[in-house]
C-alpha cells in the first residue's frame, strides 16, 4: 500500500485508510486546535489532512531523522522522548512534528505509539497552506511550543 507519508521516519508504518472529507471533518471538529475555524476553513483543512492508522509501538518521528509531516492525534496515546528526558504524553487532540516544519531541522524527539491509533496528518507543503488558510492556528502552535521549550528548560534544570 502506498503511504501517504514522506520521509524515511514515517514511510511504511502506518496504513492509510481511504475517508471522504466528511469523515475528516467530523474528526477535525473535535480537536481543539481546529475549534474556532469556520466551516470553510474546516473543509480547506480536510482537503489537505489524510487520516492513517497506527499500531502500539509505531515510531511515528525519529529524533535526529528529516520531517515531513504534521500530526495531529485524533485518538490514541503517544509517548515522547527528546534529548533532555521523557516529555508530557500525547493524548487525543495534541499535536506533533511541527518543528522540523517550520525551521528545517531535524525531529527535536522520537514519538512512538503507545497504543493503536488514529492521526490525522498533513505533509509539508500543505502544512503552509494551513498556516495561510487558517492564520490563527499559527497562535496556538505558538503557544505549545513555548510550552515545550519550557518544560525542555526545566528539565535542563
Ligand atoms: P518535530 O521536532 O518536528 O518532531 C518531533 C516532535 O515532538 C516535535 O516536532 C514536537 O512536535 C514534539 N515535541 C518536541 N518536544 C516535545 C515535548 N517536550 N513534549 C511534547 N512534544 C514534544
Amino acid at each position: 500500500m502506498e503511504s501517504p507519508l514522506h520521509g524515511p521516519e514515517e514511510a511504511d508504518r502506518l496504513d492509510a485508510s481511504a475517508r471522504s472529507d466528511d469523515a475528516r471533518i467530523k474528526h477535525l471538529e473535535r480537536v481543539p486546535l481546529f475549534s474556532g475555524l469556520s466551516d470553510d476553513q474546516l473543509g480547506r483543512v480536510a482537503g489537505i489532512s489524510k487520516i492513517v492508522e497506527a499500531r502500539a509501538e509505531t515510531v511515528l518521528t525519529r529524533m535526529g531523522e528529516p520531517g515531513d509531516s504534521f500530526f495531529v492525534l485524533i485518538d490514541g496515546r503517544a509517548s515522547v522522548q527528546t534529548q533532555v528526558g521523557v516529555g508530557d504524553p500525547l493524548k487525543p487532540g495534541d499535536f506533533f512534528g511541527e518543528m522540523s516544519l517550520l525551521d528545517g531541522g531535524e525531529r527535536s524527539a522520537t514519538v512512538i505509539a503507545e497504543t493503536p491509533m488514529r492521526l490525522l496528518v498533513i505533509k509539508r507543503r500543505d502544512f503552509s497552506t494551513l498556516l495561510r488558510e487558517a492564520p490563527e492556528l499559527t497562535q496556538s502552535i505558538l503557544a505549545t511550543l513555548s510550552r515545550r521549550v519550557r518544560q525542555a528548560e526545566q528539565a535542563l534544570g
